[in-house]
């Protein structure tokens, strides 16, 4: 355990054996936050894209929110994005592409997972130059069950201290902008909106500078 949160929900680290929580997490917060169980037809494939791979290739940022019932949510980070980026393009989408079909450009055609099949043939590792006083970025998505309870505040902080003694300066979050609650929420913890000139995602990034205790440390 590396967080006690009380009421039996706790932080520790993600491992292999974690992978179908990692998926299963990703699924049930995969609409904006809400659960897009009825939208998708492979219960996997978000997680390949979005959760799982933090776990391989930067195992020391991936954490299980756990509970007496079971994993109940994930903090995930990656300390330099675009070096994250490089690693998914070389070390993850390959195989991800031989396994999963491509449902072709048309949209109005796609059905049940096809935008996220669509996604692991097109995928976008540029960074927005927007983003560059935030190098880091993380994701969290809790079950209801564990939201509301300070978790989500106190997880985040974490992350911030393990990247900001890693070096880093600054952390980003991509955001739906559908998603009014976790907008809320990264305000309450002290993140900005980060304007981007050039817009080319239709996602929000939040962002927030840190202190870098890797100097100060050493
Ligand atoms: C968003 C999420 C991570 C927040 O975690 P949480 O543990 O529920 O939030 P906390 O209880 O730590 O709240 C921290 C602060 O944010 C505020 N906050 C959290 N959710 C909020 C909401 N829906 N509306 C307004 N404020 C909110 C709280 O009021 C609190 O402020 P305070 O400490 O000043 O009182 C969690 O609710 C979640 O996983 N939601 C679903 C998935 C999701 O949307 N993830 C983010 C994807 S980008």
């Amino acid at each position: 355990m590396i967080l006690d949160f009380g009421g039996g929900f706790f932080l520790r680290r993600a491992t292999t054996a974690d992978h179908p929580a990692l998926a299963m997490i990703c699924l049930k917060t995969g609409d904006a936050g809400k659960d897009a169980s009825s939208r998708e037809d492979d219960p996997e494939l978000l997680g390949l894209l979005y959760t799982i791979p933090y776990q391989v290739l930067e195992p020391e940022l991936a954490f299980i929110i756990d509970s007496p019932a079971g994993a109940a949510g994930y903090l995930l980070g990656a300390a330099d994005t675009a070096a994250f980026n490089a690693s998914l393009a070389s070390d993850w989408y390959p195989d991800l592409q031989r396994r999963v079909a491509d449902p072709g450009p048309d949209s109005s055609r796609w059905r049940g997972s096809d935008r996220a099949r669509h996604r692991v043939h097109h995928p976008d590792f540029a960074v927005p130059t927007a983003l560059a006083a935030y190098p880091s970025h993380g994701h969290i998505d809790l079950l209801p069950q564990a939201r509301g309870k300070g978790i989500g505040r106190r997880a985040m902080a974490f992350l911030e201290q393990r990247l900001a003694a890693s070096g880093s300066t600054g952390v980003h979050l991509e955001v739906m902008p559908e998603n009014n609650d976790a907008l809320k929420f990264y305000k309450a913890i002290g993140f900005e909106v980060v304007q981007d000139p050039e817009p080319a995602k239709q996602s929000v990034y939040v962002g927030k500078r840190l202190a870098n205790t890797a100097e100060a440390a050493s």
